[in-house]
């Protein structure tokens, strides 16, 4: 077992092990990637405030996300694909996540379907929904949820149509990989990841093939995602989502203060600040710098989450203090996923947890619930001075 001290090494392991096409789609943002870039760069701008002599024991992470008691305020975000990065990625991601005492959220896009997550973990999951036109689909995979006891659902309001990743079509990303002589190529030396793949039978988007309307395999499935988003998404329509989903509701993919206000008014238990890792609209703020603007603006009325760009437990650390409640990790998790399955994500979890708990303790304080904005040095017009 290597020695994992940050996330970046577990990053590099992964690069090595999975193939290109799926390594690929996890580290792309759209278009020049300025998004993706600044959601991390912009994380270093805020510094932590070093207090010393002050008693730092007895320090506690534990918290709550929408009421549901956590180890640490830090979920696993939604990953299309998950189970190409590892074979059963998803299982592996949830049962970690589980161990842990961390959310999970699955994404409608995952390879193992709700049912598949349900019979091989422990912990009640959450469940990612994208707005689409067919309600009977969205009806049904809400039924599922509830079937499968999942413990909220999440609503992705950023996605109405895909922000392009140049690197994903180059490299005609689908699940499973078409046989191409570029795939082929791509996939032969990835031994371990390629022998684990022939072990399971869960190769297709789980929760489409066999459940939507005219879709039988994966061949049919960008059309049908395509035809499928739906472009004419209101708030209107977000209330009847509402409807159709009695437990707990996150709205994810909030990034202007009018946006946030919105969603209090549907009926959601919390808000999640994020720019869908930059992967949507290339020039928008990082989340970091959305996030004050947005507290701003809803105060005490929504629970406010923060995802995108965090790699580290400091930058979860940053984002509580600044009021958020908690964090979500995608590409952190996914890049332990897919360097050592189970025990990658457990080791990502671990690293981050360590780093929030330490650099909360350097800070002069013990309790993750009780963070404020007295601990960071945020730069003046840190979150904009724009024109009108
Ligand atoms: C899907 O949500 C993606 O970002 O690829």
């Amino acid at each position: 077992m290597p020695v994992i001290t940050e996330i970046e090494d577990l990053r590099r392991i992964y690069k090595r092990r999975v193939p290109k096409m799926f390594y690929d789609y996890c580290e792309s943002g759209s278009w020049s990637e300025q998004t993706f870039r600044e959601n991390l760069s912009d994380f270093e701008q805020i510094y932590l405030r070093q207090r010393v002599a002050i008693d730092m024991t007895g320090r506690s992470t534990a918290s709550q996300m929408i009421g549901q008691d956590v180890a640490m305020p830090v979920a696993l975000a939604p990953v299309g694909m998950t189970g190409m990065q590892h074979a059963d990625g998803e299982i592996h991601a949830a049962r970690a996540a589980g161990k842990f005492g961390v959310p999970y959220c699955l994404s409608t896009m995952s390879i193992c379907s709700i049912e598949d997550v349900a019979e091989n973990t422990d912990a009640p999951f959450w469940l990612q929904v994208y707005t689409m036109k067919d309600d009977d689909y969205t009806q049904r995979l809400f039924d599922r949820a509830r079937a499968a006891k999942c413990s909220a659902a999440v609503i992705t309001v950023d996605l109405q149509m895909l922000g392009q990743r140049h690197k994903d079509i180059k490299n005609g990303l689908s699940a499973p990989p078409k046989l191409t002589a570029k795939s082929i190529a791509d996939m032969s030396w990835r031994v371990p990841w390629g022998l684990e793949m022939l072990r399971t039978k869960r190769r297709f988007f789980g929760n489409i093939v066999g459940h939507a309307k005219g879709v039988g395999d994966a061949s049919s499935l960008s059309d049908w995602t395509h035809h499928n988003f739906d472009q004419g998404l209101n708030w209107d329509r977000i209330r009847e989502f509402r409807r159709m989903w009695d437990g707990p509701l996150i709205i994810k993919g909030i990034m202007d203060p009018r946006d946030a206000l919105e969603a209090c008014n549907v009926g959601a238990d919390a808000i999640v600040v994020s720019n869908h890792g930059g992967r949507q609209l290339d020039g928008a703020l990082s989340s970091i710098r959305a996030l004050g603007p947005i507290m701003d603006a809803v105060g005490d009325r929504i629970e406010v989450h923060l995802d995108s760009g965090v790699r580290s437990g400091q930058d979860v650390l940053k984002a509580l203090a600044m009021g958020a409640k908690g964090c979500w990790i995608g590409r952190a998790y996914v890049y332990g996923l897919g360097a050592m399955g189970e025990r990658g994500v457990s080791e990502a979890l671990r690293v981050i947890h360590k780093e929030l708990d330490v650099s909360m303790g350097l800070c002069g304080r013990t309790d993750v619930r009780a963070l404020d904005r007295d601990i960071l040095m945020i730069p003046r017009g840190f979150s904009g001075d724009w024109e009108d």
